[in-house]
């Protein structure tokens, strides 16, 4: 037989990554974090000093980089980027570069090749919509923005950097605009997606649910 995909996709703070990465090691699925490609790519450009609005440079960037990306560790053009990624700067120009058509196409393409032949859980943004639209089993990952911003600066706060809420929310509804409303592969559920709300769920029982669904769907 064929092999399984688990798509997982929502904004930031719902607990989306980690859920993903837990429910992968449950089911002894491999894993992909596909928002730490768009990370790696924002995180090259800055590094050159590109002019972001120079959707060609960023494309030519993202058609050249060698992404490597093992469970834990990412690297980029042979360079471990796996902390510097989390930055707060790189965050908002990967939703910059997410943006851009050719930078998609490039991500997409990786993605479906790492999908080749693995059971796997894919967490982001558009994989139940756009990158495995036949996957058997989805999630859409959701929670109020508060508690979404709250999450945040606890994780951010155990990585030792201080980030005032008020910002995070400023930033948090700066990226969710741009991802919601751009034009190619905007965040959204799909139509066959199944419907999580984490606000008031521990991480726990967001697990347990989501394994309840896939076993009755694969
Ligand atoms: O999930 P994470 O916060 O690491 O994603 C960073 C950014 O990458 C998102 O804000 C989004 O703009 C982009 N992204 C995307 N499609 C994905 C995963 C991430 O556009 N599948």
């Amino acid at each position: 037989g064929g092999h399984v995909v688990i798509t997982i996709d929502g904004p930031a703070g719902t607990g989306k990554s980690t859920a993903a990465r837990k429910l992968a090691q449950l089911l002894g699925f491999s894993f992909l974090d596909t928002g730490a490609m768009y990370r790696a790519i924002a995180w090259g450009c800055l590094q050159q000093g590109m002019d972001l609005t120079r959707h060609d440079l960023v494309t030519n960037f993202a058609r050249q980089a060698d992404l490597q990306i093992e469970d834990q560790t990412i690297r980029l053009n042979g360079q471990d980027v796996t902390q510097a990624i989390r930055l707060p700067q790189v965050t908002l120009v990967a939703s910059q570069v997410a943006a851009i058509e050719g930078v998609r196409e490039q991500m997409v393409a990786l993605q479906r090749r790492a999908a080749e032949g693995q059971n796997i859980v894919t967490e982001g943004r558009d994989q139940g919509t756009i990158v495995f639209p036949e996957a058997p089993c989805k999630f859409f990952l959701t929670a109020s923005p508060l508690e979404r911003a709250k999450r945040r600066e606890a994780q951010l706060r155990s990585s030792g950097q201080t980030v005032p809420l008020e910002e995070i929310l400023e930033q948090q509804q700066l990226r969710d605009e741009r991802d919601e409303n751009r034009t190619i592969a905007p965040l959204r559920p799909a139509i066959d997606a199944t419907i999580v709300d984490t606000t008031s769920t521990s991480l726990e029982e967001v697990i347990d649910y989501l394994q309840r669904v896939v076993i009755t769907k694969i």
